[in-house]
């Protein structure tokens, strides 16, 4: 008999309780501890029925989960992360997988010496309709992809900015949303080559960006852009449009990516297909529209399951931590070409 895995939770703000939700429906993994400095934590771990510490690494020490899930502020994931693979223990390291290049590379350098591993939270991937969708691309229904339209353009209330971090350096829109976006990006329609880009902090004032307009070069010649920003009332996003989420009302109709290539397109999250009846027709004959079906799931269900798994040695992680620093170099990029007014080219992570 398999006991299930006794998982500890570094950081149990707004992410790490939604991972407690979810652990409360794997059979086959259970909350052993929780670590927060903050307050609120030591009730939350009560509440939970596990023991509460201040500081991870005495949880660690004292507890001795067989994996952690880290959910605390962005520029302390590295340093977290670091001190669980030292302790031997598999980590779920939410989104971004950190704030610097270079201390990143330690991070992996570190996970593959000791190999202990680390999943990054990416969990759009897990999402069954971004497994279809890739599917398709993979199936070569559109042809070659030529152009890759992605949006998020949504409105978050001012209240979102009064967790102090939130303001701070490291934790602007492109770190936090854009690198879910340009992660999904990368994973659907392959390595971004260079990128051009605008940002501006014009609607909030806060020092770091609240919007952005940025080109995508990608490695097999499609070309895309990327237009997003916090601030405006619309209703392109993934977070409106997939339904992933019930915390935001969904708009059915809207989506948030388009992908076109020579022998068609298609609307994510929608799944709904263009093509033609004929090859060689154009725009003179009527575009074919349907829909591509998918047994819907839980993204951050199935990314803890699968976070399972990978603990456990039975897989590799869907997103190790090199894969998480590509979309990183992705997001350097384009703040490197936002503030230069130069193409960019993301850094390579090996
Ligand atoms: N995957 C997603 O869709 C998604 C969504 C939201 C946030 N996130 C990520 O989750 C992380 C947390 O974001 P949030 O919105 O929950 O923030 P939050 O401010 O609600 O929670 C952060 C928690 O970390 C705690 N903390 C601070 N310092 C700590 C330390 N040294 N050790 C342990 N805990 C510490 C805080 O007390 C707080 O409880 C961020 O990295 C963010 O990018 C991911």
């Amino acid at each position: 008999m398999t006991f299930p895995l006794r998982i500890a939770l570094i950081g149990a703000g707004h992410m790490g309780r939604q991972h407690y939700q979810h652990l409360l429906q794997v059979p086959a993994a259970r909350l052993c501890a929780v670590a927060d400095p903050g307050p609120g934590a030591a009730e939350f771990a009560a509440e939970c029925g596990v023991p509460h510490f201040t500081e991870h690494r005495r949880m660690l020490d004292v507890a001795q989960p067989q994996a952690v899930i880290v959910a605390n502020p962005n520029n302390l994931h590295v340093a977290t992360a670091l001190d669980c693979l030292a302790a031997g223990v598999p980590v779920l390291l939410e989104k971004p997988v950190g704030v610097h290049l270079d201390e990143v590379r330690e991070l992996v350098a570190a996970s593959r010496g000791s190999g202990v591993p680390v999943l990054v939270g990416h969990h759009r991937r897990h999402n069954p309709l971004i497994a279809r969708a890739r599917e398709v691309l993979a199936e070569g229904a559109l042809g070659r992809l030529v152009n890759v339209t992605a949006l998020w353009q949504l409105q978050k209330p001012e209240s979102y900015f009064d967790v102090p971090w939130r303001r701070e350096p490291g934790a602007g829109f492109l770190f936090t949303n854009l690198v879910h976006d340009l992660d999904l990006l990368r994973y659907l329609c392959g390595e971004v080559v260079q990128v051009q880009a605008f940002t501006s902090n014009t609607v909030r004032g806060l020092p770091n960006e609240d919007s952005a307009a940025i080109l995508l070069q990608f490695e097999n010649g499609a070309l895309g852009s990327l237009t997003g920003s916090d601030g405006v009332a619309a209703p392109w996003s993934w977070e409106l449009d997939s339904g992933e989420s019930p915390v935001y009302p969904r708009q059915y109709d809207q989506p948030c990516y388009l992908l076109a290539g020579t022998q068609g397109a298609l609307s994510i999250p929608q799944l709904q297909r263009w093509h033609y009846a004929e090859p060689g027709a154009g725009w003179h004959q009527p575009l074919l529209r349907g829909s591509e079906t998918f047994t819907p799931g839980e993204a951050l269900r199935l990314q803890l399951e699968h976070f399972v798994r990978v603990a456990r040695g039975e897989e590799q992680p869907l997103t190790d931590a090199a894969d998480g620093g590509r979309t990183l170099a992705l997001i350097e990029a384009v703040r490197e070409a936002a503030a230069s007014g130069r193409a960019c080219a993301p850094s390579r992570i090996v």
